[in-house]
């Protein structure tokens, strides 16, 4: 199997957004308590924070966090979480029948977040609740000072308003597991009146409608026109939600679930541009992919619901191997691609809940296979995303059709060039051949690879280096070629 592309800084698709690299904490399992937060842990900080979560969500590369939810925020009353920890009162959450303490709320999240040096992305909840209470927490948390819930928050310790950007108005709307589930009418005109009153008090903030939970919910396209006609002048961004996982054993179209993730992406800019079309704006909506990851979602919900409403129970808790770590590659190459209209993304979750950053309650942190494509990305990604045309063998999926074997992006900046690329092939290499004139010169710096003879293979606490990304020893450098083992993440680096 020989493929070849071609990188020239001329062929720019553009910048790459820092916000790809984001991630997701939930209320939900151990994301929060026993991940980030185990006040007791040997290696917890001053305030209860796991030191070896913060250093992995250091080296993972994450810039922003969405928080806190997901499912919870649809029944979530954001002052339980804010006062002294003692007064805070125990509930019930519904969306995964588990009891919410609220030792962690958004003054801790704030903290966390300045520790971990990433930018936060609140979601308000437009489930249970509404403009009132989006416009309340907003207040509390960006309002200098001067009025009860500004200086509640300057009582609770943090003088300095936290000047929170991004904000999400609501969380999978069109889903009918989720609390509150609304029409796209209903959903849309609840979050222009939102978004319009949290604009009143800061009109730079930028606010993301919900678009669909996945391609495949019967809604899907037409929730987005709808949501988009009520709210477009409002917005900045749409939602984009998707989950893959190898079903049956069919791991050719498991390694192109990417296809999905590209026409979901297509066919929500074409939404979006022909709403925008028919209000004759000249504004553009972008879209925030903020849940996207490799889900084993079959076996969650063969799972039974936890009996007696279990404080932070081991839920969604999926050990990856690495065919998902290429896949998870393969989204993520996906995600770049389309930096000209997604310009905020995150994977979700961050810690135990389908996370790339596992824990034991009390014990070890490790990197899960799928930890490594992500921090590579988010690490060397930089400057332009850069179109590079592969030219590829094609392979037949059961659920996609014919697809390329070789799936890649490349970014520039400056001196130095990076590309990624994902070889799908089951059972073989890939010899890629990259024409690299335009960039004057250049050679092959470093090479990597991630790959394994047993695709099924995963870190664990005992073996947390079994997959990892390892030089890759076969380039040549002329003609420029390297050789992409079969079910393979590569990184190639070229100065
Ligand atoms: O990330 C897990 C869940 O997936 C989120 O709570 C929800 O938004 C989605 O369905």
């Amino acid at each position: 199997h020989t493929a070849h592309l071609t990188i020239d800084p001329a062929f720019r698709v553009a910048p790459v957004r820092r916000r790809t690299f984001g991630t997701f904490v939930e209320h939900l399992g151990r994301c929060v308590y026993t991940g980030v937060y185990e006040p007791g842990h040997p290696a917890a900080d001053e305030d209860g924070f796991r030191r070896d979560v913060l250093d992995l969500t250091r080296e993972l590369g994450v810039t922003t966090v969405r928080y806190p939810g997901g499912n919870f925020v649809s029944g979530y009353r954001w002052e339980d979480g804010i006062g002294p920890r003692e007064l805070r009162p125990r509930r019930l959450d519904l969306a995964w029948h588990s009891t919410e303490t609220n030792e962690v709320g958004v003054d801790e999240f704030m903290r966390w977040c300045a520790k971990a040096g990433v930018e936060p992305m609140m979601a308000v909840n437009l489930g249970t609740r509404g403009i009132e209470a989006a416009l309340d927490l907003l207040e509390y948390c960006n309002h200098p000072s001067g009025t009860a819930l500004s200086d509640r928050r300057i009582a609770n310790g943090a003088k300095e308003p936290y000047g929170i950007r991004m904000w999400c108005l609501g969380n999978e709307m069109d889903g009918p597991w989720q609390t509150g589930h609304k029409t796209a009418r209903e959903y849309g005109r609840l979050a222009a009146e939102t978004a319009r009153a949290m604009r009143m008090i800061d009109p730079a903030l930028e606010l993301v409608a919900c678009g669909s939970s996945s391609s495949s919910m019967p809604t899907f396209g037409a929730w987005e026109a709808t949501v988009l006609e009520e709210a477009y002048d409002v917005v900045d961004h749409i939602s984009c939600h998707a989950y893959y996982e190898e079903k049956d054993g069919d791991l050719g179209s498991f390694l192109a679930c990417s296809t999905d993730m590209e026409y979901f992406i297509s066919s929500v800019v074409a939404t979006a541009d022909h709403v925008g079309a028919k209000l004759k704006s000249r504004k553009r909506i972008d879209l925030s992919f903020d849940e996207w990851n490799i889900w084993y979602l079959s076996r969650f919900q063969n799972a039974p619901t936890p009996a007696d409403w279990p404080v932070a129970p081991p839920l969604l808790e999926d050990h990856y191997h690495l065919a998902d770590a290429v896949a998870l590659g393969g989204l993520l190459i996906t995600l770049l691609r389309h930096s000209d209209r997604v310009s905020a993304a995150s994977l979700a979750q961050l810690v135990n809940v389908i996370a790339p950053i596992m824990t034991e309650p009390g014990g070890r942190a490790w990197r899960q296979t799928t930890f490594h494509p992500f921090a590579q990305a988010a690490r060397l990604a930089a400057g332009d995303v850069l179109r590079v045309e592969p030219v590829s063998p094609v392979y037949e999926t059961a659920e996609y059709g014919e697809v390329p074997l070789l799936h890649a992006v490349a970014t520039h900046d400056g001196a130095s060039t990076t590309l990624f690329a994902v070889n799908r092939s089951t059972d073989r290499p890939l010899s890629l051949r990259i024409d690299a004139r335009a960039l004057g010169g250049a050679r092959v710096v470093e090479a990597t690879t991630l790959t394994d003879a047993d695709v099924y293979a995963r870190n664990t606490a005992d073996d947390p280096g079994r997959i990892a990304p390892r030089p890759n020893p076969d380039v040549e450098h002329d003609p420029l070629t390297v050789l992409l083992p079969p079910v393979s993440w590569n990184v190639i680096r070229l100065a």
